[in-house]
This record gives C-alpha cells, sequence and structure tokens, in this order.
C-alpha cells in the first residue's frame, strides 16, 4: 500500500472517531484524533488553572510546554496516554473555546503534520483537509443530522458511565456546530475535494466499506 494519508473531517459527534480509527485499524494506518489533542490541552489548562481567555499565560505555561507524540501506536500528550477524561462534556465545551485560539491552531497544525509527515495516517478532524493537510490524498467529509449525532454521543457517554440527558447533548451539539463553523480561523467545513458521505440513515460497517473502497481505488 502506497503511503498515503487520509483526512476525515466533520461535525461534533458524526462518527469521526470510531470510523477513523476502525479504517486504520483495517489498514494498518496509524490513527490521530485531533480533537483528543484540543481537548487533552484543555483539560491540562483546566488542571493547572490556566484561564483560556488569558492567552499570554495559556501560551507561555501551556502550549509552549507540551507536546505529543504517537507512541506503541497512540496518542501520547508530555509522554503520557490520553485519558477518557477528556471526554466528559465540560471538556467539550472548553476544547471548543480553546480551538478558537490563534496560538493554539498554529501550535496543533505543526505537530498534526508532524504527526502525518510519515504517512499511513488516518487523521480526523475539522480542519484536516482544509488546513493542516490540505494535500491529503483522500478527504472524507462526514455529516448527520443533529439529532442523529446527540442521540449517538448520549449512548457514548452513557456507556462509559457518565450520566447524560440527550436534550442537553444536543444543545451542547448545536453550541459547537455554531463555534466551529463561526469562527473566522479553520472554520468547520468541507474541502472542495471531499467525498461529503451523510451517515445519518447507515450503519457504520457501510460507511467503513465506501472508505476503504476509496483508498483501494487510489
Ligand atoms: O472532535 P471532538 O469533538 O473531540 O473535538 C473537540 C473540539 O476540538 C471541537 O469542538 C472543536 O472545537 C475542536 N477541534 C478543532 N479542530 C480539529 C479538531 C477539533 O477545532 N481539527
Amino acid at each position: 500500500m502506497k503511503s498515503l494519508r487520509i483526512a476525515i473531517d466533520g461535525p461534533a459527534a458524526s462518527g469521526k472517531s470510531t470510523i477513523a480509527r476502525r479504517v486504520a485499524e483495517k489498514l494498518g494506518f496509524t490513527y490521530v484524533d485531533t480533537g483528543a489533542m484540543y481537548r487533552a490541552l484543555a483539560l491540562k489548562a483546566f488542571r493547572e488553572g490556566v484561564d483560556i481567555a488569558d492567552t499570554d499565560s495559556l501560551r507561555e505555561s501551556i502550549v509552549e510546554k507540551t507536546d505529543f507524540a504517537i507512541i506503541d501506536g497512540e496518542l501520547a500528550m508530555d509522554c503520557r496516554p490520553i485519558s477518557n477524561e477528556i471526554r466528559s462534556e465540560k471538556v467539550s465545551v472548553l476544547s471548543s473555546r480553546i480551538a478558537r485560539i490563534p496560538d493554539v491552531r498554529s501550535f496543533m497544525i505543526e505537530e498534526q503534520r508532524k504527526l502525518a509527515k510519515d504517512g499511513r495516517v488516518v487523521m480526523e478532524g475539522r480542519d484536516i483537509g482544509t488546513v493542516v493537510l490540505p494535500d491529503a490524498e483522500i478527504k472524507i467529509f462526514l455529516t448527520a443530522s443533529a439529532s442523529e449525532r446527540a442521540r449517538r454521543r448520549t449512548l457514548q457517554l452513557r456507556s462509559m458511565g457518565q450520566c447524560a440527558d440527550e436534550a442537553e447533548v444536543l444543545r451542547d451539539i448545536r453550541q459547537r456546530d455554531l463555534n466551529d463553523s463561526s469562527r473566522s480561523l479553520a472554520p468547520l467545513r468541507s474541502a472542495d475535494d471531499a467525498i461529503t458521505i451523510d451517515t445519518t440513515n447507515m450503519t457504520l460497517d457501510e460507511i467503513i466499506e465506501i472508505v476503504v473502497e476509496k483508498v483501494q481505488e487510489n
């Protein structure tokens, strides 16, 4: 298999993570969840008591002191695996706020390009096909209705032992959609050359099959 890069973008809870991870497993590629990078950074700032709105201390105490790497096939921050605590709704909201900050975005773009430089990578996020890897060989943009995404995210949170109220999750998803698509830096949008897949009425296996077929055609 050629050394290619697969960019998978889409809104919150569109199924990107599960699909990207399964496609990477099938192809023997490295999987990079860039949302986890923003979440882990937001959680680190929160734990260290750094106010996200204070961009100077965020840059000096957090951004400049953070490093991402793939260790044993898994994304790690500061040499440690990223814990499931990044999946709480509190961290979702913080990560969406931190993702609007220019210093944070330029740092992330650099880190993400480093992680993808050897190819054989499936990288998922919001701006992978448009900004991080505009020359990725394969670009996929996943969509699904907000209510279907809220249903999926609620099930996922409950399966992780967190209590989740679907109406609240839907409100949070709508807010994050608005934040992610209205920000001036790298807003969420599909690249002109991306293949868009509406997953509302599709099973995971059907979606994965389409992506793997595209790779094999390449
Ligand atoms: O994908 P996930 O929901 O885990 O991402 C968390 C947040 O990180 C998103 O709401 C978005 O604001 C931000 N993000 C981003 N660019 C990416 C990946 C995530 O702005 N490439």
